[in-house]
């Protein structure tokens, strides 16, 4: 069963020396924030790690989805379990994804996996079965504020249809460059988590944002 759509927004693209402010703004609209975490290894830039996300976790009771662009997530996983976090999600890239898995599991976190905008169907078609999300990127990661793929807006059906078909409740997630222009497209696709960092956070009032792409995904959601 699809689910209603919900924005995540991306505090990627908040001003990190006010992030209660913009947590706070967002929060009347939605009920996850999406964090993501770099290592300077499986992409070329540094963010945040646990201690910020217990700070988060303090601040706000948004469930806390957690994005590991890393090339060694699972020496974290505890780490940010203890933290708050409330789902991780790997990329399938780094290979080892079945004991990852596993261990997200025993843990009790929200299961994900995440795939680049090159990796085929086929990387992630054999884990369907046991994750709770699906993380489709549109964007190769590593930076908030680039442009849509739309290429891979069929691989985002693909995933729809092939969770749907399982009669799995796994979540289809999308991120990079999803704002008021293209979050419809994605949405028709089947996409029904939507991460957005400089649509939200860049607007002069996220949200309003925030309101406004989750609004455009009911619409197109409805009539796909
Ligand atoms: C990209 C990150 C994204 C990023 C999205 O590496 O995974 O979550 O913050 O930002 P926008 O919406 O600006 O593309
Ligand atoms: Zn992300």
């Amino acid at each position: 069963m699809p689910h209603p759509p919900r924005i995540a927004p991306s505090i990627l693209s908040a001003d990190f020396a006010a992030l209660a402010d913009a947590i706070d703004r967002v929060a009347p609209e939605t009920d996850i924030l999406h964090v993501d975490v770099m290592d300077g290894h499986f992409v070329p830039n540094l963010t945040i790690g646990p201690p910020v996300v217990a700070a988060i976790n303090r601040h706000t009771d948004l469930e806390l989805d957690c994005h590991l662009m890393m090339t060694n997530p699972g020496e974290y996983f505890e780490a940010f379990q203890r933290a708050g976090a409330d789902g991780c999600t790997v990329h399938v890239e780094i290979g080892g994804t079945a004991e990852l898995i596993a261990r997200m599991r025993d843990l009790g976190l929200r299961v994900g996996v995440a795939a680049n905008p090159d990796t085929p169907f086929a990387a992630y078609e054999p884990f369907l079965d046991d994750v709770d999300l699906v993380l489709v990127m549109t964007v190769f990661p590593g930076f908030g504020g680039q442009k849509f793929m739309s290429e891979v807006v069929p691989k985002i059906r693909q995933t729809a249809d092939a969770i749907r078909a399982r009669g799995s409740s796994a979540v289809v997630e999308v991120d990079g460059g999803i704002d008021a222009q293209t979050i419809a497209s994605v949405a028709a696709a089947g996409a029904e988590l939507f991460v957005s960092g400089n649509a939200v956070f860049g607007a002069k009032d996220p949200r309003q944002a925030t309101r406004h792409l989750r609004e455009l995904a009911e619409v197109a959601t409805a009539t796909a």
